[in-house]
């Protein structure tokens, strides 16, 4: 095992709805594979309004069904310290990639993307924002992350030669 983890950024606009979700389900494949020690994972929001608040309400119902628990994230703001500490930043949508984009020192040296695309989705490369929709809108949403998450993960231990810890 490598000393250093890999650490792992999703951003959406509120890390309310989008973000929050892949930081929840991902981190549960990491805990799945034992891999916890090795991946470290977190999630932002480019946008201010929400910093310190719970998921949306309506993501957390609809994570809930699938059994993800999210109660216990908080919303904060992504910073510029950011793009020191993580190997890979991953936006949900072209506009949240944009606006990394904008802040992303010229010396950073991970991996700034959408995520879909990074997973290697191919039908589609983003998440859609959920938060003026309905329902339909947040299953939507956490369809295509979980969806994605699986062969994210796959990659990252492919790319960082991390191996899952065999089942005793
Ligand atoms: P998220 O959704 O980016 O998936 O967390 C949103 C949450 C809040 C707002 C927009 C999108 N908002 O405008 O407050």
């Amino acid at each position: 095992m490598s000393e250093k983890s890999v650490n792992v950024l999703f951003v959406c606009l509120g890390n309310i709805c989008r973000s929050p979700t892949a930081h929840a389900l991902f981190q549960t494949r990491v805990n799945d594979r034992q891999l916890e020690h090795s991946i470290m994972v977190d999630s932002a929001g480019t946008g201010e309004w929400h910093i310190g608040c719970p998921p949306d309400k309506r993501a957390q119902k609809v994570a809930l069904t699938y059994g993800y628990d999210m109660s216990h994230l908080q919303a904060r703001q992504v910073s510029l310290a950011d793009f020191s500490k993580f190997d890979y930043i991953l936006g949900m949508d072209k506009q949240n990639l944009a606006d990394l984009s904008a802040i992303c020192p010229d010396h950073y040296q991970g991996v700034l993307g959408l995520f879909l695309r990074e997973a290697g989705i191919d039908h589609t490369d983003e998440v859609p924002d959920p938060f003026y929709g309905d329902e339909k809108h947040f299953e939507n949403a956490i369809q295509l992350i979980i969806n994605a998450v699986d062969v994210l993960l796959d990659r990252i231990q492919k790319e960082h030669n991390i191996h899952s810890c065999p089942l005793l």
